[in-house]
């Protein structure tokens, strides 16, 4: 189950994932916004994060109009790994190496061809671990403020 969101920027964007996540047989659960009325992006992203965090969903996909904000916000949540990409070998190697679990897009950044593209790089590259394993768990104790420095 992928989380979706967006804000007014990127609703558009998110309205073509999930055309796309249905012609791949992909479930989603939609956290808005519903339309493109203009529409604060922090708590969209809150509500989508916390369904990955509770086991609810398995990643998320947010979008606003630049994909920062959204993913700004996304990394506050524990245990998110958000990754603002706007190319392929970023949302390729943000799974290889950093196991993320946020994709974030920019809605006014992306074409939707190419975001798509990103979608599925990301959703379909597994995380290699090993010596990135351990670098995961140190921003997690960062996360945590049990980093050892
Ligand atoms: C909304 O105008 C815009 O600021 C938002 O979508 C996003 O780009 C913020 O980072």
């Amino acid at each position: 189950m992928i989380a979706l969101g967006a804000d007014h920027g990127g609703y558009a964007l998110k309205e073509e994932i999930k055309k796309h996540l249905e012609e791949r047989g992909i479930a989603y659960q939609d956290f808005g916004t519903y339309s493109p009325e203009s529409v604060d992006y922090a708590h969209i992203a809150y509500k989508a994060c916390r369904a990955v965090t509770a086991g609810e969903c398995d990643k998320a996909i947010l979008c606003c109009g630049t994909g920062i904000g959204i993913s700004m916000a996304a990394n506050k949540v524990k245990g998110i790994r958000a990754a603002c990409c706007s190319d392929y070998f970023s949302a390729k190697y943000t799974r290889l190496h950093n196991d993320a679990n946020a994709l974030c897009l920019g809605g006014r950044v992306v074409g939707v061809g190419l975001a798509l593209e990103l979608v599925d790089v990301f959703l379909d590259t597994e995380f290699e671990g090993g010596r990135h394993q351990r670098r995961v768990d140190q921003i997690t104790a960062i996360e945590e403020d049990t980093f050892e420095i």
